[in-house]
């Protein structure tokens, strides 16, 4: 961009990793809403705390209060959504901290472009996968009633579509597995591929 020169900062991503003594990386969970990403994103984030792992949560909803709170839920929105969160979340992991991002993000498209945003080891995409069915049996925010009842428009799985992730690093099938079962398949993926230290 004309007359904007980026600034090299002083401390760099490696020296804030070296500190914290792990990586940083961004979990990108997505998912039909009531698959359980707030619920995982949370419940990893808490362990990850009780190891000593510096992270943080960005949830829909919230970012959405604020952040991103002049956008709706227009295919053209969505995509703008995902692209500021994206960038949101860069800056966390070169803050060296994990970053857990509980979006729909229905679209694969805006997904790869998060993932071009950043290095290969420092996108973490987890299918939160769940039957549309159990999901609209869950409705924690009873939105799925008004979404069949015409009150809400563009819902994802009822008249707005989801596009599977093709190849997630890893899937989390939350009607099958409890929650505790689910973080711990998160946890061991981070220890397997040494992205925290600990018993794989
Ligand atoms: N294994 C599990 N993991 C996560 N959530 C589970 C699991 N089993 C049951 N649940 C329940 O499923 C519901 C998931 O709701 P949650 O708000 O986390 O979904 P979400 O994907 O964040 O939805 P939204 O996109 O609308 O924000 C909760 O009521 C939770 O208790
Ligand atoms: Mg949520």
């Amino acid at each position: 961009m004309a007359n904007i020169v980026w600034h090299h900062t002083t401390i760099t991503k490696e020296d804030r990793r070296a500190r914290n003594g792990h990586h940083s990386a961004v979990l990108w969970f997505t998912g039909l809403s009531g698959s359980g990403k707030s619920t995982l994103a949370n419940a990893v984030s808490k362990k990850l705390f009780e190891l000593g792992v510096q992270n943080y949560v960005l949830d829909g909803d919230n970012i959405r209060h604020g952040l991103n709170k002049d956008l709706g839920f227009s295919a053209e929105d969505r995509t703008e959504n995902i692209r500021r969160i994206g960038e949101v979340a860069k800056l966390f992991v070169d803050s060296g901290q994990f970053v857990l991002t509980a979006f729909i993000s229905p679209f694969e498209r805006d997904r790869q472009l998060v993932r071009q945003l950043l290095e290969a080891d420092e996108f973490i995409e987890i299918y939160v996968k769940c039957p549309l069915e159990e999901c609209e049996k869950r409705d924690p925010k009873g939105l799925y009633k008004k979404a069949r009842n015409g009150e809400i428009r563009e819902f994802t799985g009822i008249d707005s579509p989801y596009e599977e992730p093709s190849s997630p690093e890893l899937i989390v099938e939350t009607h099958l597995y409890s929650l505790e079962e689910c973080v711990n398949q998160v946890i061991a993926y981070l220890r397997h591929h040494q992205r925290i230290k600990g018993e794989k």
